[in-house]
């Protein structure tokens, strides 16, 4: 009898495979790539992706054998939930598996936009030895906010809080009392934008908070703010961001997200006050080995039609 076929669309960790068993013919594709991917996934049973896959309904239309889709990670912004679910495909993803990472790269990114790490790095191999070009500002007593208070965002808060920040956070859906003990004070989004002098976005990307901070946001942001997105890219207006960077409306900004990925030519790369990396949040081993086993799990489970439980 032949094995059920599980197709690995993009780079995974191996723990991944070993996690899957014997029991599954496993076979890889670029998923990136449409016309690796369609033909690809015709005839597979699961098929499993990062972010860089588009699972979308023409995918799912090709895909006539599909039960799960498993997503290595926390998004789901690049699978059509909706048309998998009417098609009869689960759709899993592995939501704690790189909170922690998440969260680190977001305050390495505000480390090194408020240290002026990226040019001074460039500097030094270009041979300039410049100190007081480089002058810093510390995190220590200043006022992060914190754009949506979900797992990431706490994370960051409790990392951030041991800076010896002040914590302040807008996130409709978290009361007071439950942010209070963690010692972060919930606010609008206008008290946010007024009173940070940091602000890290962690929102999921969803048609309410596309273009969530745009020019009249950052026009109420005082102009020694540095911005930090490791969420999702087009949360903060690109456009927006630019002009408000490039004008001194705010002071930095920390990017590892981007409206359209892989993004390797953007306006805001000119800049020296922006440091930005290729969408690395969930780039550690750590996080890939624990994505990796945990939808392999799911998938494992699913196709031997067992239930999945909520991870
Ligand atoms: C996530 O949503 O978990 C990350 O963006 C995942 C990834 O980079 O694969």
């Amino acid at each position: 009898m032949s094995k059920p076929v599980v197709l690995i669309a993009e780079e995974l960790s191996p723990a991944t495979v070993a996690a899957l068993g014997p029991d599954f013919e496993i076979r890889h594709c670029n998923g990136a790539d449409r016309d690796e991917l369609l033909p690809a996934i015709a005839d597979v049973d699961a098929i499993l992706v990062r972010s860089a896959t588009k699972v979308d309904a023409e995918a799912l239309a090709a895909a006539s054998h599909l039960k799960v889709v498993a997503r290595a990670g926390v998004g789901l912004d690049n699978v059509d939930v909706k048309a998998a679910t009417q098609n009869g495909v689960m759709v899993v993803n592995a939501p704690t598996s790189n909170i922690v990472s998440a969260a680190e790269l977001a305050v390495a990114l505000m480390l090194a936009a408020a240290r002026h790490i990226s040019p001074a790095h460039a500097a030094l191999r270009n041979g300039e030895w410049k100190r007081s070009k480089y002058t810093g500002i510390e995190l220590y007593e200043k006022t992060v906010g914190i754009v949506g208070l979900g797992r990431i965002g706490v994370l960051v808060a409790q990392r951030l809080s041991a800076f010896g920040m002040n914590v302040i956070a807008y996130d409709p859906y978290v009361q007071a009392g439950r942010a209070a003990q963690m010692g972060v004070r919930m606010v609008t989004l206008d008290e946010l934008l007024a009173e940070a002098d940091f602000l890290s976005v962690h929102l999921p990307k969803t048609p309410e908070t596309v273009g969530l901070i745009g020019a009249e946001e950052l026009a109420k942001a005082k102009p020694s703010l540095v911005l930090v997105n490791a969420a999702r890219g087009g949360i903060v207006d690109e456009a927006a961001l630019y002009d408000a960077l490039k004008t001194g409306q705010i002071a930095a900004a920390g990017l590892d997200v981007f409206a359209k990925e892989p993004c390797t030519d953007s306006p805001l790369f000119e800049l020296e006050n922006v440091v930005a990396t290729p969408h690395l949040g969930a780039s550690t081993d750590e996080a890939q080995e624990k994505a990796g086993i945990a939808v392999a799990r799911s998938v494992r489970l699913a196709l031997n039609g067992e239930l999945v439980p909520d991870a």
